[in-house]
């Protein structure tokens, strides 16, 4: 892997993707301005966490309709300019979306053979998720995550990161500590991942719309988003038996509003999540009784889905759990002060 890093926010911006390509992708909604629609409407979006034309055509009008101040016709005469802009109702080839599916980037786990197992790293436009008992090292493929998707290689130009967190077990020391032994400059690598903690599911679903609005002010710079951990919050908030239905719509807006980010600003998406007994294993004598939570709406809305689980010393064991490209394989990483590498054999 390049050692090669970023050093400097400014120089970040010059060298992501060339402008070109990034007008080709993203329309800003400004540019509604052009077809009637006052920057009053427009300001209201943003603060929706709408900022591209893409975001609005991957909106329903009802939701449109919710936003505060947006009456019913303003919102058909949004809907037919951004069609207008940029419509994403046309057919394309296989080979047509072969090209775009170029854009897609991956970000290195720190382990060769766990890159391997990804095909290269996780991917951008996609939400990847990792469940596992505690201590399999979630939080620690997190930091590496944030660390390397700042590094340069041939074809990836390395960019900036956020990090949301419900648990309160992010270590900027530990950012430092894997900087360190990419040979990055710490200061620097600290300075391009940016924190928020959250404290509720609402809260975790309202700092979407910062996420966005982040992604929009610098566009192309940031490369990941990471939620650790993505069911935390929504299982203390919705912990009686009579909440579970609405825990699980809640929890399936949030991902919605994920996976729409993670396509509209092609930015790779790692979530964690809990494991939990399975009640129905004493049934059906599974050979792991555990299962991840969230039910079939996250096992849908995740791309790909990891399982973690501890192997001897400080190994671990990542398994495909579902995929739509790669096979059921395993491999085994250690986690270390550089955070995750291979394992020591
Ligand atoms: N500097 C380090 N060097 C080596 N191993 C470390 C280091 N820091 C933490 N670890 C190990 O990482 C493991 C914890 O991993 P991690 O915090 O990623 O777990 P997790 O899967 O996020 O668990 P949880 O479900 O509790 O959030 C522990 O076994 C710990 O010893
Ligand atoms: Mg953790």
């Amino acid at each position: 892997m390049s050692s090669k890093q970023l050093q400097k926010s400014s120089q970040l911006q010059t060298q992501t993707q060339s402008e070109s390509e990034a007008e080709n992708w993203y329309h800003d909604i400004d540019q509604l301005h052009d077809y009637g629609i006052s920057a009053i409407d427009t300001k209201k979006l943003k603060a929706a966490g709408i900022c591209t034309i893409k975001g609005i055509n991957m909106h329903m009008k009802k939701k449109l309709i919710q936003i505060k101040g947006l009456s019913e016709a303003k919102v058909d005469k949004i809907k037919e300019a951004a069609a207008k802009i940029c419509n994403d109702l046309t057919f394309m080839t296989a080979s047509q979306f072969r090209e775009k599916r170029k854009m897609v980037f991956k970000v290195s786990t720190g382990c060769e053979e766990f890159d391997t197992l990804l095909g290269g790293g996780i991917e951008s436009m996609s939400i990847t998720e990792a469940f596992g008992e505690f201590r399999c090292g979630k939080t620690q493929l997190c930091h590496t995550l944030c660390t390397t998707c700042q590094i340069t290689s041939d074809n990836y130009r390395g960019g900036k990161a956020i990090y949301v967190d419900t648990e309160n077990t992010f270590r900027p020391n530990r950012l430092k500590q894997i900087a360190e032994r990419f040979k990055m400059d710490v200061e620097a690598a600290l300075e391009n991942v940016l924190y928020i903690r959250a404290y509720t599911s609402e809260q975790q679903h309202e700092i979407l719309d910062g996420v966005a609005a982040k992604f929009h002010e610098e566009i192309g710079v940031y490369k990941l988003l990471v939620v650790d951990s993505v069911m935390a919050l929504f299982r203390v908030d919705y912990s009686g038996r009579g909440e579970l239905a609405d825990r699980q719509q809640k929890l399936g807006q949030y991902l919605s509003k994920l996976q729409k980010i993670a396509e509209e600003y092609n930015v790779a998406i790692f979530i964690t999540n809990q494991m939990t007994a399975d009640p129905g294993s004493t049934m059906s004598f599974q050979a792991d009784p555990k299962k991840p939570i969230g039910g079939h709406i996250i096992a849908h809305a995740s791309t790909v889905r990891l399982s973690l689980k501890k192997g001897r010393g400080d190994t671990r064991i990542v398994k495909i759990y579902d995929s739509p490209d790669l096979p059921e394989n395993e491999a085994t990483f250690s986690i270390t002060d550089g955070g995750i590498s291979d394992a020591k054999e």
